[in-house]
């Protein structure tokens, strides 16, 4: 575990424009930097981040927080991977706690993983450039194949040994466990060995012996898996071998290359899509880097979202073969439902982007690549050609495909741009054209919402209250009568609403002071000083009320350790906090009702300053409404628990108690009348 003092300095240090400009171009406005929000598609700069507070927040998707959340957003970290990477980031030297046996065997199971790989990706680089047998066969295949050295030693190549247990040997014999070596892949356990319980390299041997090496990266460089080629191109055997599966390493999430795409994928504002490994090395080679490939698996919804961080376009470079194309038309649906921009360049002649660039030069291959690639529709009417288009059947079928991936793309703008296009192209009436268009988009969202209909009387989860505001309703009211209200979690909706409103004031205005009226121990009414934090605190012990959302009161609890030292946390306290929960809460209360508050204002013509004219008023608001609605709902359920309750020492308690809340009510009342009227 982390200490407490290394999270507070990586916290501090890490500053978040640093840390979010590695990831999107940011450019000053005023007192903030703005750039394209990373986690949802936009054109237009709405992601702002404050040097100041330390923080970002999107105006566009509503996400924000601290550098640490940031990094675990972006980089899918959990939030001790994410303080390590700033802590390597900033150079900063971690120091760990004490862990129990779990903690550390939970944690340490996944960095072992990475520690081997790390281990097995020099060790095969060694290989490759030191020894005979490595320089021989790996070394001569690559350059045979025209890869410069510089670029193999870019992408991390090597070369596993003949010997079927070498690299198992050599890993055991540098005090590696057996067992990680199984679980990253690179040794196989046979089935005759399974139940076997202290492993040695009797027992394993090497999954990639005998073929050349393409390391896979993580978006932040670590190693996560292998793909192993063999030399030459026998039939009789795989001649890709990956890694399998594992708590590491999940191909369905990875692209290949992007680690090394990712800045050139911001700068040229679009991304290349490759089939293979050495697609991409090729055209790195080539002076082209915004380029990934979903190599060992056909593209997944998750390697597009995880283009989607950097880009919103993608240009699909594939084998102009009959997979080729149907891998394009699988690849141009899901990039265009994603609300992203679908290019596709299809390569003549079986060849790939490797083959093609090794009969061009690099300047020849770039204006190929910029000449023959085309949107998604221009690119499927060249799929037609004039003599198919007068046979009504065909050209049917051809505009349908069309119009079907048209239907997929979420914005409607852009939907319409490209049923302009598509009516030019195949001399169709645009009004025919968006007719059907609608119509499958009608379908599909009908079939959803019947989908998500009949999941519901299963369903655990609260009724939903909110009806999505996506969802074409004025089409479609009869989905409106399915939405139901569940009493109880709006009450609690409730609730909680108004005690996040009280912690937002407890970070915003916390230390302010206020004056109040005290009886002292003589009995005599004085004005006395005290901060908005041990006003609301008292006022909530006095009452005996706890906060119902947990989180909340975790918020609360802090304040309440804080002040237990004499200090009244201020706001960066909370923005910057060592616990993620009460940082993430913080940020979301304070950033939201602050643009909120701003709004409202503007609209209204009233200064933003409003709610901080009179603190003390509105402190008492919230806090005597909270009260009141809370001690209401305490009285109605003992109330309630009467009826059912036969025992009479039960019911005696549950009368005192009520009496209780009762007084407790008529107090808040009283002081709740004061507050009203004013
Ligand atoms: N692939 C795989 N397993 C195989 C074949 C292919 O995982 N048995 C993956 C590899 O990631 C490969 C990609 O699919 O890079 C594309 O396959 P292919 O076009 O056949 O290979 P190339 O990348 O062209 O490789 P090479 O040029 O070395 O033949
Ligand atoms: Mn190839």
């Amino acid at each position: 575990m982390i200490s407490k003092d290394t999270i507070e300095q990586i916290i501090y240090y890490a500053r978040i424009d640093e840390v979010v400009g590695d990831f999107v171009p940011l450019k000053k406005r005023g007192s903030n930097m703005w750039g394209c929000c990373p986690f949802h598609n936009e054109k237009t700069p709405s992601f702002s981040v404050s040097p100041t507070k330390g923080i970002y927040k999107c105006f566009g998707c509503g996400k924000a927080g601290n550098s640490v959340n940031f990094v675990m957003e972006v980089e899918k970290k959990t939030y001790p991977e994410a303080l390590r990477y700033l802590a390597k980031k900033y150079n900063i030297h971690i120091e760990e706690k004490e862990v129990t046996a779990e903690e550390l065997a939970a944690q340490s199971e996944k960095e072992s993983l990475r520690i081997i790989n790390i281990f097995a990706n020099k060790y095969f680089q060694t290989n490759l450039w030191e020894s005979d047998e490595g320089k021989s066969i790996g070394l001569s295949y690559f350059r045979e194949r025209g890869f410069r050295d510089d670029i193999v030693k870019k992408f991390e190549l090597g070369f596993s040994f003949e010997e079927r247990k070498a690299l198992t040997k050599a890993a055991i014999a540098g005090g590696y466990n057996p067992n990680y070596l199984v679980k990253t892949g690179l040794s196989i356990l046979p089935e005759r060995y399974a139940n076997e319980t202290s492993l040695t390299d009797a027992h394993l041997f090497d999954r990639f012996a005998g073929r050349v090496m393409f390391p896979i990266h993580g978006v932040s460089g670590d190693v996560v898996g292998f793909g192993g080629r063999i030399l030459g191109n026998s039939k009789e055997v795989a001649k890709y071998l990956n890694s399998p599966q594992s708590e590491i390493y999940d191909k369905s999430k990875i692209l290949y290359g992007l680690y090394f795409a990712k800045k050139s994928i911001q700068t040229e504002g679009f991304c290349f899509l490759v089939e293979g490994y050495t697609d991409v090395i090729a055209m790195h080679q080539a002076g082209i880097e915004n380029v990934v490939a979903s190599s060992g698996t056909s593209l997944t919804v998750e390697q597009i979202k995880l283009i989607q961080r950097f880009t919103n376009n993608i240009t699909i470079l594939y084998d102009g073969d009959a997979a080729g194309q149907k891998a394009a038309d699988r690849g141009t649906g899901l990039i265009l439902e994603e609300g992203m921009n679908a290019r596709v360049l299809l390569f003549p002649d079986n060849d790939d982007p490797d083959s093609y660039a090794k009969k061009v030069s690099s300047d020849e291959l770039k204006n190929f690549i910029k000449n023959n690639s085309h949107d998604f529709i221009t690119y499927s009417a060249s799929r037609i050609s004039e003599e198919e288009k007068k046979d009504p059947i065909k050209k049917t079928a051809f505009i349908r495909h069309i119009i079907d991936n048209i239907a997929l793309i979420p914005d409607s703008i852009s939907r319409s741009v490209y049923i302009k296009e598509c009516s030019r192209l195949v001399d169709v009436e645009e009004q025919i054209l968006s007719l059907e268009v609608n119509k499958i988009r009608i379908d599909k969202e009908t079939r959803k919402q019947k989908d998500k209909n009949r999941q519901h009387p299963f369903s655990t989860d609260p009724a939903p209250v909110k009806v999505d505001s996506a969802l074409p309703t004025s089409i479609l009211p009869e989905q409106l009568q399915f939405v139901e209200v569940d009493e109880r979690q709006l009450k609690l909706d409730v609730f909680d609403s108004i005690e996040k409103n009280i912690c937002r004031v407890m970070i915003m205005y916390g230390n302010q002071l206020l004056d109040v009226e005290v009886y002292n121990s003589e009995g005599d009414l004085v004005t006395m000083q005290i901060s908005v934090a041990e006003f609301i605190l008292f006022e909530l012990f006095h009452d005996e009320l706890n906060f119902i959302n947990p989180i909340n009161q975790l918020l609360l609890d802090e304040f309440i350790h804080q002040m237990r030292e004499d200090v009244i946390p201020g706001e960066s306290f909370f923005l910057m906090n060592t616990n993620p929960a009460i940082s993430q809460l913080a940020i979301q209360l304070t950033q939201e009702d602050h643009q909120l508050s701003e709004n409202w204002a503007a609209k209204h013509g009233v200064h933003t300053e409003h709610e901080a004219h009179d603190i003390k008023k509105m402190v008492e608001r919230i806090l005597y409404v909270y009260k009141d609605k809370r001690l209401q709902d305490m009285i109605f359920e003992l109330k309630e628990s009467l009826r059912d309750n036969a025992n009479d020492d039960d019911v005696f308690i549950t009368l005192s108690e009520i009496r209780k809340f009762e007084s407790f009510k008529a107090r808040v009342n009283k002081l709740l009348g004061r507050v009203i009227v004013k």
